[in-house]
């Protein structure tokens, strides 16, 4: 089996997952970088290996099970195997003034939506690459997921938590609970799953407003996709340490 070790990114063409993938490649990892523009894979590709990173682009739609099932089907014929899997991409839905969803004028088409990525997406990325990632010595999985998710924060009034996000918040809470029953079917396999918060970040995710760069938002998922065997699974994290569910 190749030395090289294998990391797709979900994604990757932006924000806090090119720089995901920037940071592997970085560390020596060959990149498979997800995404589902054609051209805004290309183009972030192209940077990577300007980076001297070994990037390729892989298309990438996570609420389409042919493109996930291609995308599968690709990354096997190009590296054989999959050690790191990051399930980056998401989305917030659309929002209401000062960046918020109501959940008393709530549309239920709008929750599908968010969840259909955020959620149901990991679920379709990750089972089509698990026969990928067991063929890893050491199988890593980091749900990027986000501090808003964690109902003891956001249920304590002398925490800052920002907006009320009815539909982006829950879908983060269901990820999570997702990520606790893999880390449950996982027990006894090498396949380490945490849950990764990173920070508030300047993306177009949030119309560049964040104290933190991309760079920085990225830290917290490269840490959990480069842990040691015996690592911590089934767990959420921020910089800072663990977030509390
Ligand atoms: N920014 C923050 O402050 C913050 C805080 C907490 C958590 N997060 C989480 O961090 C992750 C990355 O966010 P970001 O800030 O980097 O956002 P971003 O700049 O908007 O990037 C999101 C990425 O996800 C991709 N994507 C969205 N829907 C997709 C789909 N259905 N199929 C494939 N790719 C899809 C986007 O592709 P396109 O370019 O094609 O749209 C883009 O590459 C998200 O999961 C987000 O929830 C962000």
């Amino acid at each position: 089996m190749s030395e090289t070790r294998i990391a797709l990114v979900t994604g990757a063409n932006k924000g806090i997952g090119y720089e995901i993938a920037s940071g592997l490649g970085a560390l020596g990892y060959r990149v498979a970088v997800g995404a589902r523009d054609g051209a805004r894979r290309e183009s972030a590709v192209e940077k990577l290996r300007a980076a001297g990173v070994d990037a390729f682009g892989v298309p990438l739609e996570v609420t389409e099970d042919r493109s996930v099932a291609d995308a599968a089907a690709l990354i096997e014929r190009r590296a054989g195997r999959v050690d790191v899997l990051v399930n980056n991409a998401g989305i917030s839905g659309d929002t209401g003034p000062g960046w918020t969803q109501d959940p008393t004028t709530l549309d239920p088409d709008l929750v599908r939506t968010v969840v259909e990525t955020n959620v149901i997406g990991v679920i379709r990325v990750t089972n089509a690459m698990l026969p990928l990632l067991r063929r890893s010595a050491s199988p890593r999985i980091v749900n990027v997921s986000s501090s808003v998710a964690s109902l003891t924060r956001q249920a304590d009034p002398t925490i800052e938590v920002g907006p009320v996000m009815a539909a982006y918040a829950p879908s983060k809470s269901f990820l999570n609970a997702v990520t606790v029953q893999y880390a449950r079917q996982f027990t006894g396999t090498n396949i380490l799953i945490n849950a990764a918060c990173p920070g508030l970040v300047a993306t177009d995710f949030t119309g560049f407003q964040g104290p933190r760069t991309p760079e920085q938002g990225a830290a917290t998922a490269i840490r959990l996709a480069t842990l040691p065997d015996g690592g911590p699974t089934g767990s959420f994290f921020e910089d800072d340490g663990v977030i509390p569910w």
